[in-house]
């Protein structure tokens, strides 16, 4: 993860030039060795990023098998182009449930890829705003993955441990930040 050249290519894939017209370069985000044992559950759908509580764009997930994973052994689907969606809300800690419950036209407009099917070594990487999910591991083997990230040098408000996590935000009520305008369903 600390190689140039994974550096270099991690940094093509944001392509942050074109939204400031300025190179900056991504930094190491957090690590980790992840093992969802036969039977573990699945992952609400979500966006890494806005479950964070990131400042910005730019934000990318690596996730590499260590083992072979199979469809049924909780492997991600991704919302095609959903990154493109910007931040949707974060969903974790909260009842308002999953993204593809919230927005149906993500599945139904922008479709879901296929479960993946990786071997010992295969590597997917997903934009911070990309909406992903799986199943629960209904397989008697364990999925052993490794996940490493990164994230622009100058996002601000989080560093991968501190408290301050965008799930873990409360929602305005209304009696401090009443409504302004209901939607009229009239006319929409
Ligand atoms: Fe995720």
């Amino acid at each position: 993860m600390f190689s140039q050249r994974m550096a270099k290519n991690a940094t093509r894939l944001v392509d942050r030039k074109r939204l400031k017209g300025v190179d900056i370069p991504l930094r190491y985000r957090i690590d980790m060795l992840l093992l969802k044992p036969p039977g573990a559950a699945g992952a609400t759908y979500h966006q890494d990023a806005s479950e964070h509580g990131s400042d910005r764009v730019g934000e990318l997930q690596f996730w590499l098998a260590l083992a072979e994973v199979t469809a049924e052994m909780s492997a991600m689907r991704f919302v095609n182009h959903s990154h493109r969606e910007g931040p949707l809300g974060s969903v974790f800690n909260d009842d308002k449930g999953d993204l593809l419950e919230q927005f149906p036209m993500l599945t139904s407009e922008l479709g879901l890829s296929a479960p993946f099917h990786y071997q010992p070594g295969d590597c997917t990487v997903h934009h911070g705003y990309t909406v992903h999910g799986g199943p629960e591991n209904t397989t008697d083997k364990a999925r052993w993955s490794y996940l490493f990230s990164y994230s622009p040098v100058d996002t601000r408000y989080w560093n991968g441990s501190t408290r301050n996590w965008g799930s873990e935000r409360k929602r305005l009520g209304d009696r401090d930040n009443p409504i302004v305008h209901l939607q009229d369903t009239e006319k929409a």
